[in-house]
């Protein structure tokens, strides 16, 4: 039996089913400018709607840190939900403080209804995770489907206490990433590899430590790698590092030998001296960097390398870009590397698994976003699903 009830435990005819969602798209000049996060919810709400259940969208928007405020209302991502499900989505506005006219609303609209909920944190409990709120919300359905992964690392009112309250699910997308993320680290077929970019370690060592237990590599890449580098005894130049967190590098590298977990650290860089697209730049072995210059990409050798790690994995789990991908040609290392996974992937020879912010954006530049096994659009959940941390919202999904 799996760990969590789908929409296949539930008969949705005609229930009132309140699905969190997570609406928190970015939006400029009043149009979401990603819907990413809406397409993938389509799924849910059209086996709601198809058999006149009624899907009622909860979720939050932005951080408006519990007041009421017209800039962060989910008014404004209506017209997306509506052009996504292709079918006319109504709004209920709400302070919830007091839920009498929202349950009015739901209870007159339709059967086969799509309904959005304002703004969850519009009212100070949901952050709170206080459970008179959740009753509140509670009220307004039968059935509660979690649908949002990306918000499931917040032990909120609607993604937490709520799931105590009513009988509860997770939706396809919640579904469907918890089965790659299963098939990434949970259970993964090895040999498993990681890649691990971005600028700081010290924003990711829980990640690093958690990693080093369940892979049997770990790429290390970004300005993350210049850390390992100086610790090392190798000179980094002016290139970003974190020169005091040396000792707490030279320990990762320790515990990850004790556990037989190969890191594998760039052996080349491309070196710039001006932090800027199409500064002038030059290749330099690790072991004789140029002290005037900046790491801003690895090398090809280092690309080489990463490949020859990757031709013999089973499963890659990839977090953070492994050069100053958002200036060219710094892009290059991600590129490429992004580029052999998505070919590795199509072949059948791996299952690859990305997630976090700048990790989805980099994959979108070298046009493999859709290549991958699966791309998490989860944020901060992705992180600390990665550093082996029990997600409160998924927590509260289980039987
Ligand atoms: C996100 O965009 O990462 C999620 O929606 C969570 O938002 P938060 O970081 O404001 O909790
Ligand atoms: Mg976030």
């Amino acid at each position: 039996m799996p760990a969590f009830k789908t929409l296949d435990d539930f008969d949705l005819s005609g229930k009132r089913v309140l699905v969190r969602a997570d609406l928190n798209v970015p939006v400029a000049d009043g149009k979401v400018t990603d819907a990413t996060r809406i397409e993938r919810l389509v799924p849910t709400i059209r086996e709601i709607i198809k058999v006149d259940g009624k899907a009622i969208i909860l979720s939050h928007f932005g951080r408006p840190k519990g007041k009421v405020d017209p800039e962060f209302s989910l008014e404004l991502v209506v017209p997306a939900v509506a052009d996504e499900t292709g079918h006319p989505v109504g709004f209920i506005a709400t302070d919830w403080i007091d839920v009498t006219k929202a349950r009015q609303a739901i209870d007159e609209a339709p059967p086969g209804s799509i309904l959005v909920l304002e703004n969850t944190r519009f009212h100070p409990g949901e952050e709170d995770n206080d459970p008179a709120l959740a009753a509140r919300m509670a009220e307004l359905g039968d059935i509660f489907v979690n649908d949002a992964f990306s918000a499931a690392h917040r032990a909120h009112a609607s993604t937490e206490a709520i799931a105590h309250l009513l009988p509860s699910a997770a939706g396809r997308a919640m579904e469907a990433e918890l089965k790659a993320l299963e098939a990434g680290l949970g259970n993964p077929e090895r040999p498993v590899i990681a890649i691990v970019g971005g600028a700081k370690v010290s924003t990711k060592l829980d990640l690093l430590g958690n990693l080093i237990k369940k892979v049997d590599g770990l790429v290390i890449g970004g300005a993350m790698a210049n850390t390992f580098l100086h610790a090392g005894g190798l000179g980094v130049g002016k290139s970003l590092a974190e020169k005091d967190l040396a000792e707490t590098a030279n320990d990762i590298r320790d515990k990850a030998e004790a556990a037989h977990c190969a890191i594998i650290l760039p052996i080349d860089a491309t070196v710039a001296w001006h932090f800027e697209a199409n500064a002038p730049h030059r290749f330099y072995g690790v072991d004789s960097m140029d002290p005037e210059g900046m790491i801003l990409d690895v090398g090809p050798g280092s690309i080489e390398r990463i490949k020859g790690a990757i031709d013999e994995a089973k499963t890659i789990v990839w977090n953070g870009p492994l050069g100053a991908f958002e200036l060219q040609p710094f892009d290059h290392g991600t590129v490429e590397i992004a580029q052999y996974v998505a070919a590795r992937t199509k072949a059948g020879k791996v299952v690859s698994v990305a997630g976090g912010g700048d990790t989805v954006s980099a994959l979108a530049h070298a046009g493999v976003k859709d290549q991958f096994t699966y791309v998490s659009t989860a944020g901060g959940a992705f992180l600390e699903w990665m550093e082996g941390k029990p997600l409160p919202g998924v927590e509260a999904l289980k039987r």
